[in-house]
């Protein structure tokens, strides 16, 4: 039906979903339990080529399309939502910005240990004081008087895989007179003096994908490491999260599909005032609600993958579809994961069963990359033009 979907497309996601359900389903409620990093799991994820899908060969990833990290994505995330988030964020939060702004050097420096698996990455916009209004960050870069290096000063906050990640590209404020304008990117390596990290937030779902805080005291960048002009920054971020949302709305997408599947078996199996309990309309409407919103997702998730490989070659932006279908996904995520639970009744709530995983996982997609309030904005202000 879909002729957009190669076979090759079909052989990454069945690597996925093959490697997800024997290596990452099994133990995914023990990392969720513990809130340990499953960081075996995320090294065999990179020797498989998944933390660079769409990074070209010659920079460490597998150079497949956005379309074929979806698919992937999505396979992962149906066994565990925390595996995919740290997926997400080497693939799109990192790379993608590196491959989109990074100079040649940066490029064989970052990129190919971070798409290989061989380093973890990470991305840092949000500030304790700026989320939404990401433009609004109090952190500092100040260019030292030689002109070799920006001193780095400030707190940033809920920074996905910031305990484990080896680099980070930061965006921080060059001329914070300038607002938005004034905000630039940077590489930053974790092992060097005046960066710390804070404590590991204790959250409600996607538990074994840490996140923190990270501090910058005096912290020297070389400017070499600039990732694009100074003032570039924000436009950095936001292209960026175009690509970031994909990965989110792929990861709810996975999540809901996961929670559908159980509550399909689920309603055919259990029994109540002598029949199946599928066989009662209430479950009957929820099932079918479920399932439609699922397969929509679905297309709007296909429509932002087409969008965003033509945007390569036009240059357009793709923040509608890229929008539309993390909002359409994650909403989805949400309600699916609650029926799911409902469906399952006790079972649901309880942790021998992993619906109640799913329902406390899904609720970041909502959240992370802009929250679906934002999504809201970008989609209105594509169609009005209007700010
Ligand atoms: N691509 C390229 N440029 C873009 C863009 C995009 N998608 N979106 C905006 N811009 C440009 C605009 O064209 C504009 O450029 P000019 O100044 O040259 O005209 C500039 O950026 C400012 O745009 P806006 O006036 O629209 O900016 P705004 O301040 O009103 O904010 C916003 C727009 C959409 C609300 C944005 O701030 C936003 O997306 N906020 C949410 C941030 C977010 O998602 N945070 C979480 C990310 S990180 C995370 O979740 C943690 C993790 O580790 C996973």
């Amino acid at each position: 039906m879909f002729d957009f979907i190669t076979e090759e497309h079909k052989m990454i996601q069945e690597a996925a979903r093959d490697f997800a359900q024997k290596s990452i389903a099994p133990i995914a409620e023990h990392f969720d339990e513990t809130g340990e990093f499953p960081i075996d799991t995320i090294r065999q994820m990179g020797q498989l080529g998944f933390m660079g899908i769409v990074v070209p060969e010659e920079y460490g990833g597998v150079g497949m399309d956005a379309l074929a990290y979806s698919l992937a994505l999505t396979e992962i995330c149906k066994a565990d939502a925390s595996h995919g988030t740290v997926m997400s964020v080497n693939n799109s939060l990192f790379a993608h910005g590196l491959m989109k702004f990074g100079t040649e050097e940066q490029k064989q420096k970052y990129l190919v240990p971070v798409a290989s698996g061989e380093k973890i990455g990470a991305y840092s916009l949000t500030e304790p004081m700026s989320g939404s209004d990401a433009g609004t960050m109090k952190s500092r870069a100040v260019l030292n008087d030689a002109g070799t290096h920006y001193i780095i000063n400030g707190v940033k906050s809920w920074v996905t895989s910031a305990p484990y990640a080896d680099y980070i590209v930061l965006f921080t404020m060059t001329a914070p007179e300038k607002k938005h304008k004034g905000v630039t990117a940077f590489l930053i390596e974790t092992d060097k003096p005046g960066f710390a990290r804070g404590k590991k937030e204790p959250k409600l779902g996607i538990r074994a994908s840490a996140t923190s805080e990270i501090m910058f005291d005096n912290y020297e960048c070389p400017v070499e490491n600039r990732l694009g002009q100074e003032g570039e920054g924000f436009k950095i971020a936001m292209t960026v999260l175009d690509a970031g949302r994909i990965g989110i709305a792929s990861q709810a997408l996975g999540i809901a599909e996961a929670a559908l599947e159980a509550s399909i078996d689920y309603a055919k199996e259990r029994e109540a005032f002598g029949q199946k309990i599928g066989q009662f309309q209430m479950i009957q409407q929820k099932l079918a609600d479920m399932k439609t919103r699922v397969e929509a997702s679905r297309l709007l998730i296909y429509q932002a993958c087409l969008a965003k490989e033509e945007a390569a070659k036009t240059g357009a932006r793709y923040s509608l579809e890229a929008s539309m279908a993390k909002l359409f996904a994650s909403e989805t995520a949400t309600y699916v994961t609650k029926e799911a639970v409902q469906i399952h009744g006790g079972m649901g709530y309880s942790k021998e069963m992993p619906l109640e995983r799913y329902f406390r996982d899904a609720k970041i997609t909502e959240i992370y990359e802009g929250t679906s309030e934002i999504q809201r904005m970008v989609i209105a202000r594509s169609l009005t033009g209007l700010r």
